[in-house]
């Protein structure tokens, strides 16, 4: 119950009204009898910086960056973490005692999806579709868990190669690349918005694919074409849920500085979204 000691975190976007931030955190906060409150706060980007004053005048604890204004939001903040500064976006600010500090969860809680789901991912072959924003923080990500290969396929081919170029000159040991047709890929995410928007939709087509782990970012629909083609092969699926809820968990632990048992925390918010 909010009352006179209850200390809020938000979340910041240019239209969050639809954003499932707020159940996810307030169940937590609930569970835990934590005095805390999430909010969800649509702004235009002129009022970053007021917004910013506001964090400190209020002693709002901390809050979450959305589109789009995960990179803009950089020159506000006082430090970024090492989780932040290769991807240049941040998802979460921490603020301790009026010092603003900005982290990047989004790759940290993908790679949790996995490892809740049992999906090791070492010395693997990896397909990511798409380079935009999303696939930036999940490459950075996945690269420090020493898999054989990551190879990208997006519809400008340009953009994948400015990616894998950055992370070729950090990451010596792994095979980075274009999608190869003859390599069976171990696992294949999507990280485009394909199958959102029009629920017939797949980023790649599975017809081919002997047998691999199947994971998309896109939570809405819960199932997407994708994910479905998936199952209908028999192969592990991972839902987009899951790396929203695991990025959220990571985002409250910063702020909170503590640690969930996240495997059932993960199982029980996604029952509560979807019993809905
Ligand atoms: P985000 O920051 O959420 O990742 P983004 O930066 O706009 O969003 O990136 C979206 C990615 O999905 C891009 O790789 C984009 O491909 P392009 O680089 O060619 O723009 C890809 N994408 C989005 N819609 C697509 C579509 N209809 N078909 C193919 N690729 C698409």
């Amino acid at each position: 119950m909010i009352d006179g000691k209850t200390k809020l975190i938000c979340l910041i976007g240019q239209d969050v009204t639809k954003s499932l931030s707020p159940n996810i955190h307030n169940y937590i906060y609930d569970k835990y009898n934590l005095n805390y409150s999430y909010m969800n706060f649509s702004l235009e980007e002129k009022d970053l910086e007021s917004f910013v004053n506001s964090v400190k005048v209020l002693d709002i604890k901390g809050f979450n960056v959305t589109i789009p204004y995960k990179e803009k939001i950089i020159e506000f903040l006082d430090e970024i973490d090492e989780s932040a500064k290769d991807i240049k976006a941040v998802n979460t600010v921490k603020n301790i005692d009026g010092k603003l500090i900005g982290y990047n969860t989004d790759g940290a809680g993908y790679v949790l999806s996995l490892e809740t789901n049992k999906v090791n991912i070492e010395h693997k072959n990896i397909l990511i579709i798409g380079a935009g924003g999303a696939a930036r923080g999940i490459l950075y990500e996945i690269c420090k868990y020493k898999p054989n290969s990551i190879h990208i396929k997006n519809r400008t081919q340009s953009k994948s190669e400015i990616l894998i170029d950055e992370v070729r000159n950090i990451y010596k040991k792994i095979d980075f690349g274009n999608f190869d047709e003859n390599i069976d890929y171990d696992l294949i995410i999507n990280t485009t918005s394909i199958g959102m928007k029009d629920e017939t939709k797949t980023p790649f087509e599975l017809d081919k694919i002997k047998n691999s782990v199947i994971s998309d970012i896109v939570y809405i629909p819960r199932e997407t074409k994708f994910l479905k083609d998936g199952k209908s092969k028999n192969f592990k699926t991972i839902e987009g849920i899951e790396m929203l809820i695991c990025q959220g968990i990571i985002a409250d632990q910063i702020w909170l500085d503590t640690e969930f048992d996240t495997k059932s925390l993960l199982d029980e918010i996604k029952n509560m979204i979807f019993e809905k």
